[in-house]
């Protein structure tokens, strides 16, 4: 087993709800686990759905000693952690084609469907970095979906064919990120991953429309920002910019 401390929940509204709640008495990798989100949350005021006992629901707490402009990087090292961990679960399960790969920012994707997804929310006290939520939804068993998600959504069950129980799942994941967490504090930033990360990115060297215009996106550089060529000219977007691969 790991490191890190989990609070198991039955039944919560949001596991990043009850993690921002309670920051002030958690510590630094502490995990509220819940079987069931009545509220769960996503990105860009959606929800974010997830069926009981089948799903990781999880949100991770974090106290790290870094400046404020690095903290939008963390998002980038959790789903390289929860790649890793699929990975590790899917032993050799998957073949290259069904490979977890990431869309930048916040999507980990198995076979073009959505598998995960992160949500990182944080509290700044001036410079100082209060806390960092990083809410992870992983869909693991799950075989059907909501009408609003089901072309783009998959699980490991429908991707792989596999039966994964959530708590190994959770343990690769906790264990391939304390390797990354570690690395990006030392290094400040995700510098030391670029080339691995950009090796797991859907769009990388294709297509891909921001604010409707087209470029060729080449992968993250030091700071975690996406790069996309347009007209030779390379432009950087950070995340909470819209980027969608071009059909
Ligand atoms: C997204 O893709 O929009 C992000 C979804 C994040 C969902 C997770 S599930 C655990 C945690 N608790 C929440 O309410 N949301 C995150």
């Amino acid at each position: 087993m790991n490191n890190y401390r989990i609070l198991r929940y039955d039944t919560l509204e949001s596991t990043n709800k009850k993690a921002k709640e309670c920051a002030h008495i958690l510590k630094d990798k502490d995990v509220i686990l819940a079987k069931e989100q009545t509220a769960g949350r996503g990105r860009m005021g959606r929800t974010w759905i997830s069926q009981r006992g089948a799903d990781l629901i999880m949100s991770l707490v974090l106290k790290p000693k870094i400046p404020a402009e690095i903290v939008s990087q963390i998002t980038l090292i959790v789903a390289m952690a929860v790649c890793d961990g699929l990975e590790k679960v899917g032993k050799n399960a998957y073949d290259r084609e069904a490979r977890p790969l990431i869309k930048w920012p916040n999507d980990v994707l198995i076979s073009s469907k959505k598998v995960c997804g992160i949500l990182t929310e944080s509290l700044f006290m001036g410079e100082r970095v209060g806390y960092v939520v990083v809410g992870v939804g992983v869909n693991v068993s799950s075989e059907e979906f909501h009408f609003s998600i089901e072309k783009k959504a998959g699980s490991i069950k429908t991707q792989w064919g596999l039966d994964i129980k959530i708590e190994k799942l959770l343990d690769e994941i906790l264990k391939a990120f304390d390797k990354h967490y570690e690395r990006f504090v030392e290094c400040q930033g995700v510098k030391y991953l670029t080339d691995s990360y950009n090796s797991r990115l859907v769009s990388f060297n294709k297509e891909v429309f921001v604010k409707d215009r087209k470029g060729i996106c080449r992968g993250i550089n030091e700071k975690g920002e996406l790069m996309v060529e347009f007209d030779d000219e390379i432009e950087t977007i950070c995340a909470g910019e819209i980027m969608t691969e071009a059909k």
